[in-house]
């Protein structure tokens, strides 16, 4: 296992070919996730590790995707912290009551994760022993200011403007809230890694409304103290941060074996500001897949040639795969990958 591409790819170590995987495999997109959702809610699948596990394993059953994604949400764990939620139908999680006081924050508990979302550990053990060594599991969490994004806004945003005034009027109450949401990320992932992740990414999905200043005060320090406290486990770290390409020399900073890029960028030009001490995992644009394959291999031939065999590339979407992306077209980006970067 240890010998897997995925890994050795994490390392920066020789690979016979790129290894692959999508940011959100495991979802929409497959019939057999959509036959199960409509027996189950979106929590349930979340909390019954059979279900998560059985969710977790669809996309590797259709494609040669080189990695599992433990199937879960950033949100689970804020859950646990006393944020509750609800799964509205088209629109994603609504949280009950979204933070935005001194009193909100106090109420916020910092969890011991094995203890409050236990059933995330034990989809991960059941998913290690049937894995059986064929591919590597990813565990993830939300990075903090995605998360205090969420839990402020209420739930999806467009401007951020919750979050942002918190932390441009009230800057001592957002940094509480980040030293609480970064405890959780903490104990979330090191409970993860525990029950047998062997990579974990960080998605700092929404970061990409701030400018540099405000990254570097504001959310570098959380992420760079996870990064740390974590590197002691001695797991491949991901560290995907979207529309970061003004933010990326500082995302690099703040850690991660390998940086996670949009789309936007070029990988080549990704690649340049990032340096030759940390990988590169990305960048296809997720609507490629929408395009005629003879498109599709064009563009993942693109990328290839703009990582040029250099060690610690992850071919990756730019984000997450889209409901409606038809699956041969997936699986057409995925041995085009393989195909194209055999060595
Ligand atoms: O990548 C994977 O396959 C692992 C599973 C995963 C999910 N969500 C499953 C999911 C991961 C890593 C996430 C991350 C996540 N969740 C993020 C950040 C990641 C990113 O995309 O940048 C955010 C912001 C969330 C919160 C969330 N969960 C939203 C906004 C929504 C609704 C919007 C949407 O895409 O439908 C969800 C629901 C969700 N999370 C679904 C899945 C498969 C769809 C649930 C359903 O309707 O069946």
């Amino acid at each position: 296992m240890e010998n897997s591409r995925f890994l050795r790819a994490c390392r920066r170590e020789a690979v016979d070919c790129t290894p692959v995987w999508m940011m959100r495999q495991a979802g929409r997109y497959l019939p057999e996730y959509r036959a199960l959702r409509k027996k189950y809610s979106f929590w349930e699948m979340c909390k019954q590790p059979e279900l998560a596990v059985e969710v977790t394993l669809q996309p590797l059953r259709r494609m040669e995707i080189d990695a599992a994604i433990l199937f879960s949400d950033i949100l689970v764990p804020l859950e646990g912290m006393g944020a509750g939620f609800e799964f509205i139908e088209g629109r994603g999680p609504v949280l009950d009551h979204p933070i935005r006081t001194a009193a909100d924050i106090d109420k916020l508990s910092i969890i011991d994760a094995r203890e409050v979302v236990p059933f995330v550990m034990e989809a991960i053990r059941m998913l290690r022993r049937e894995l059986d060594g064929k591919v590597p599991l990813i565990g993830f969490s939300g990075a903090p200011f995605t998360l205090a994004s969420y839990l402020v806004e209420g739930g999806g945003s467009r401007q951020y403007q919750h979050v942002k005034t918190l932390m441009y009027a009230e800057p001592e109450l957002y940094h509480q809230l980040m030293v609480k949401i970064t405890e959780v990320v903490i104990s979330y992932l090191s409970a993860q890694i525990e029950a047998g992740a062997q990579v974990i990414q960080l998605f700092d999905s929404w970061v990409g409304c701030l400018n540099r200043a405000d990254y570097y005060e504001y959310v570098y320090p959380y992420s760079r103290k996870i990064f740390q406290t974590l590197s002691t486990f001695k797991v491949p770290m991901i560290h995907f941060a979207n529309q970061a390409s003004t933010l990326l020399d500082m995302v690099r900073d703040a850690g991660g074996d390998i940086i996670g890029v949009d789309w936007r960028i070029d990988l080549d030009t990704a690649w340049k500001i990032i340096g030759d001490q940390q990988g590169i995992q990305g960048n296809l644009d997720p609507i490629i897949l929408f395009a005629p394959i003879s498109e599709i291999r064009n563009r993942v031939a693109r990328i290839l040639r703009q990582a040029d065999g250099r060690p610690g590339h992850i071919f990756n979407l730019g984000h997450g795969i889209l409901p409606t992306t038809p699956i041969d077209h997936a699986k057409a980006m995925i041995d085009a990958v393989h195909e194209f970067s055999a060595r």
